[in-house]
């Protein structure tokens, strides 16, 4: 249990790290919550204008999700604990995106660490959940809409891929559906500019937007 614990705990560390934050400061560039939609995320990051570190925010975010899955996964066959330990670790990833401790708690919406901690639980699956983000985004130019239909349809393409392109698992699911649900509740802002129309597209950039 303590090693269950000790990884659950880690993970959640892990998903603090705030890199919108961190990537900003080392290039120099305004704190992503001070502006745009406030939010410390590679989307916000982006409306600077300087795509390499919008760029650097999204790898960096995935990347922490991907290392607690895998990280997890790691431990819990090296000591033969249960599955659910790489559940608990992935949702645990996400929390400290959305509320990290260096952050007082206030994060980002977690969309780039859940793509990570989807590339870790089966890389099959992140990438039909990323082709649903390119297809939304391309189509509409708006990264909240991409994102909250990449969050519907991840938790489908799981179950119904199930037994056929991965085998599925109880925990894992539990743990999709539970990053997905807080994942669209995040996006409750973004939900109500999109049905006024007042939410910004991507590539309508600079920071007046709200
Ligand atoms: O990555 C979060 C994205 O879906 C929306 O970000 O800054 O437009 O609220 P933002």
């Amino acid at each position: 249990l303590a090693v269950s614990l000790l990884i659950i705990a880690g993970a959640y560390v892990l998903g603090s790290i705030p890199f919108a934050v961190v990537v900003s400061r080392l290039m120099g560039l305004q704190d992503p919550r001070t502006f745009g939609s406030k939010n410390p995320g590679a989307t916000n990051v982006l409306r600077t204008g300087n795509k390499k570190a919008a760029l650097l925010t999204l790898v960096g975010d995935a990347l922490k999700g991907w290392a607690a899955v895998w990280l997890a996964k790691m431990l819990v066959s090296g000591f033969a604990l249960d599955t659910w330990v790489v559940a608990a670790a992935a949702v645990a990833v996400f929390l400290g995106h959305l509320y990290p401790v260096f952050l007082g708690f206030k994060g980002g919406k977690g969309v780039a660490t859940a793509l990570g901690v989807l590339l870790g639980l089966q890389p099959l699956l992140a990438l039909a959940t990323v082709a649903t983000w390119l297809i939304v985004a391309y189509a509409s130019k708006y990264s909240s809409l991409a994102a909250i239909m990449a969050a519907i349809f991840a938790p489908l393409y799981y179950l119904f891929g199930g037994n056929i392109a991965w085998r599925l698992e109880p925990g894992i699911a539990f743990a999709i559906v539970v990053i997905s649900v807080m994942l669209c509740f995040r996006h409750s802002a973004n939900i109500s500019r999109l049905m006024k129309g007042t939410e910004p597209r991507i590539g309508a950039s600079k920071q007046k937007n709200k």
